[in-house]
């Protein structure tokens, strides 16, 4: 809803409320964003409005007046929409540019306002979709047209209020209506100008197989800053980012969140200036930046959405997950349930052949899987990673009947197929870089960096993608695919586009970051519109890619190359404040991990997974018979709560019994680290729970799960999987027990192991969802040194149990 009262702007979702007026000089000044003001139908009378405004009476010691007119004008003391370079806001700009003469100080004053209720999508971009017709109830925009006068140069501010969602995104347009170039140093996406001086910086950083490790900052002077220049949105630094005061938890207090659908270089920063203001901004990352700006040209900036709310992390979370499953993701697989797969990285790297491939696939479709996805190594002479990415036609050593011919195979045994390629890539060693080296980004004359013995196509250039739209869909065709995972496992180095730098027209490279993502938008547009039953999977290196540009294309995204449990708990929970689970891939892989070398029980492995959207990287042939029995009957379970795991809503239990808070990766009080998840479908009449333990806390035998989110007035009846134990675990701990001396893993030992297994503990009760998360369920005591039986929970370190939760009718 948007709502004009008293000359400001209120932009009003029935959980927030974003308010701001332009100034007697025409500046938009923010006025107020946070929690509801209004109940979407009411309005804000002309005396809220007043006390929403500060009064000037006088300019600030040191400060520049606007002019002489307005001496009160102090644009560095104000809270603004937006602000630009030169008229006394000393603080990071939103634009900044230079203009023919060289001057760079713009003035942008507001001219009019449009209200709308359709969405169009962005010209170069990826944007928010409003579902079904373009008009939907519940959406509205607001476009500012602000112009700097002296140069003819306009400047659009675009609000998208998203009700359902409690979302407004923010964007920006530049349009040179004069006839001299102008070149752009920065346009950001979003400014909020927060009049608080007490806020944190929430982000997300990490490395490869490291993704997602949570920081905060507080904002107490000075400029705070969440940033990648690496070419990819990046593991580096999420461009989703969190501020809130000190003391908002998990479940209550004022949070804002913003997150960027784009997937390029980035900036997020919050800066408190010495008035108690609290910048934020969003957008295309200033660093290298530079786009000229023709006359007659216009130049859009990415989306960003931002959401706030007064329920502390939870609310974000419910916010954006409806956001990214409502508003970002799209095409068919935005509302499917996702097929089990298998991928055959983990289980056989680059040595694959078509016999393997295809025993790997049976055991696979005995287990219960959906879907095969033949990974790296299919083609040209990829026999390690330093040859023949470009060149993608499948190696017939290996793939006698070439793609169609394994496509076929898999097919006749029931199962779907899919295939990994990195379209963006090619090695110094292959065909396409022999024939076309000027399609590669690299500085001429310039030695270039390594990246897995990698270079980075230029997809600046049209011909390079129109080119790749033709080579993929060759590959999709010939592989009859259902399923295409899109890698990219270089950053950028070496930034330099020989087809900008062969354009007639002057042009800048600082333009090349940006052109590439805008080719790669292009590409994966045209590909996802020309085959819309692909199921399309984006990696990079893992995490290095996860954001909403691509999930604007692809539905899920490989969340990291570690698929170790333990660190995937972190991580995949980290992801979960931003994204929904089902965007998050995730599968069961063997032990020892091989990224870690942890072993980790398999339903730990299994239970991290099965939140996500779910799958097996493991060589299941070589696993023993009674392995892959206890997969199919994962596998089977998994089905049987697909739709609740996928579609559900998920939470974060904040400590569990171990107290402590649940980003933070420390036992708190001498008590080991515990994740509590649950997952509880929209109807609220299913739910499923995971208690992950990391390290054991000798003589701890007690625990309290509290799962979330669920019907505080119904009765639900819950109940575990039972875990039955290998008695090897218990090494020879088994003399306490056995009538005969048996030697630690001697052939006896192993005997016994077949033939006996140790029973789990069950929980089976019936109790309301209010005491369920108030009270919590008391689970069965654990192991403690003592205490060996069948109605005790045997959690050594990194165990994990599943429960799950039935309305009883
Ligand atoms: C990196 C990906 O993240 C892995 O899953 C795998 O596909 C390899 N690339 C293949 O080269």
């Amino acid at each position: 809803m948007i709502i004009k009262k008293d000359g400001a702007w209120i932009l009003a979702t029935p959980e927030t409320t974003y308010v701001f007026r332009i100034t007697e000089t025409g500046h938009p000044e923010h006025l107020y964003y946070g929690p509801a003001l209004l109940q979407i139908t009411d309005e804000l009378t002309s005396g809220d409005i007043a006390a929403m405004t500060q009064r000037r009476a006088f300019p600030a010691g040191n400060l520049i007046s606007y002019d002489e007119e307005h001496p009160a004008v102090t644009l560095e003391d104000m809270a603004l929409e937006m602000s630009s370079v030169g008229k006394g806001d000393v603080r990071e700009p939103f634009v900044e540019v230079v203009f023919a003469d060289g001057s760079r100080t713009a003035d942008f004053l507001y001219d009019r306002a449009i209200v709308s209720d359709k969405k169009p999508p962005f010209k170069t971009l990826p944007s928010a979709h409003v579902t079904g017709a373009d008009s939907p109830a519940g959406f509205s925009r607001l476009t500012l047209l602000l112009r700097d006068k002296a140069h003819n140069l306009e400047l659009e501010l675009t609000y998208g209020v998203f009700e359902d969602c409690d979302v407004i995104t923010r964007s920006a347009r530049l349009i040179n209506h004069s006839d001299k170039p102008v070149r752009i140093l920065r346009l950001m996406s979003a400014q909020l100008d927060l009049r608080r001086a007490d806020l944190m910086l929430g982000t997300f950083r990490g490395a490869w197989a490291r993704e997602m490790t949570r920081h905060e900052t507080s904002v107490s002077g000075g400029r705070v800053v969440n940033t990648a220049n690496a070419g990819a949105s990046s593991s580096r630094a999420n461009p989703f980012v969190m501020i809130y005061p000190g003391s908002t938890t998990e479940e209550s207090g004022l949070c804002y969140a913003s997150n960027l659908i784009y997937s390029g270089n980035h900036s997020e920063s919050a800066e408190l200036n010495a008035f108690g203001i609290t910048r934020f901004m969003t957008g295309i990352a200033p660093q290298g930046f530079e786009w000229i700006l023709r006359p007659g040209e216009s130049f859009e900036a990415p989306e960003a959405a931002l959401t706030c709310t007064k329920d502390g992390y939870t609310g974000i979370s419910r916010h954006m997950h409806a956001f990214v499953r409502e508003h970002i993701v799209r095409g068919k697989w935005a509302k499917e349930l996702r097929p089990v797969l298998l991928n055959s990285w983990e289980a056989a790297y680059f040595k694959i052949t078509e016999a393997k491939l295809l025993k790997l696939a049976k055991a696979a479709k005995e287990t219960g899987v959906e879907l095969f996805v033949m990974d790296d190594g299919w083609f040209g002479l990829r026999d390690d990673d330093s040859h023949s990415l470009g060149d993608w036609v499948a190696n017939t050593k290996k793939l006698p009947g070439g793609l169609r011919g394994i496509s076929d195979k898999i097919h006749a045994l029931g199962l779907k197929f899919g295939v990994w390629v990195e379209p963006e890539m090619v090695n110094a060693d292959s065909d396409l870089y022999r024939v076309h080296p000027e399609w590669v980004m690299q500085v001429p004359g310039q030695p270039h960096s390594e990246g897995r013995h990698q270079r980075i196509l230029d997809l600046a250039n049209p011909a390079v993608v129109d080119y790749l739209i033709e080579a993929m869909s060759r590959v999709i065709t010939e592989a009859q695919a259902d399923y295409i995972k899109w890698d990219m496992n270089r950053i950028f180095s070496d930034v330099y586009s020989p087809y900008l730098a062969g354009l007639a027209e002057e042009s800048s490279q600082g333009e090349t970051a940006h052109r590439y993502i805008l080719g790669l938008y292009r590409l994966m547009g045209a590909l996802t519109e020309r085959f819309p039953d692909v199921l399309f999977e984006g990696c990079a290196s893992g995490g290095n890619r996860f954001d909403l540009g691509i999930l604007s294309y692809m539905p899920q995204i490989w969340a990291s190359d570690n698929t170790d449990a333990i660190s995937r708990a972190y991580i995949q929970e980290r992801y979960s404040y931003g994204y929904p689970m089902n965007t998050v891939a995730s599968h069961l892989s063997s032990v020892p991990n091989h990224q870690t070398l942890r072993v980790t029980p398999l339903t730990t492995r299994f239970g991290v997974a099965a939140f996500g959207s779910f799958g097996l990287e493991c060589n299941l042939a070589d696993m023993t018979r009674e392995e892959r029995v206890q997969i199919a009957e994962m596998i089977r379970l998994y089905k049987e709560w697909r739709n609740v795991l996928q579609t559900g809503d998920f939470y974060r239990q904040d400590g569990g019994s171990a107290g402590g808070r649940a980003w933070q990766p420390v036992a708190v009080n001498g008590f080991s680290k515990v994740h509590q998840w649950t997952c509880v479908s929209k109807d609220k009449k299913r739910a499923v729970g995971l208690v992950l333990q990391e390290l054991v806390t000798p003589n701890s035998p007690y625990e309290i799960y509290r799962p979330r989110g669920l019907d505080p007035d119904r009765a639900y009846h819950f109940y575990n999987y039972e875990e039955k134990q290998d008695i090897r675990r218990f090494g020879d701990l088994i003399n306490t027990a056995a009538p005969i001396h048996v030697r630690q893993d001697s052939a006896l030992h192993r005997a016994i192991a077949k033939v006996y297994k140790m029973p789990g503990e069950t929980e089976d009760l019936v109790v309301r969802g209010s005491v369920l998360m108030e009270a919590g369920i008391a689970l069965s005591p654990a192991f403690a040194g003592t205490g060996y039986s069948d109605q005790v929970r045997h959690f050594q370190d990194f165990s994990a149990r599943l429960y799950f939760m039935e309305a009883a009718e």
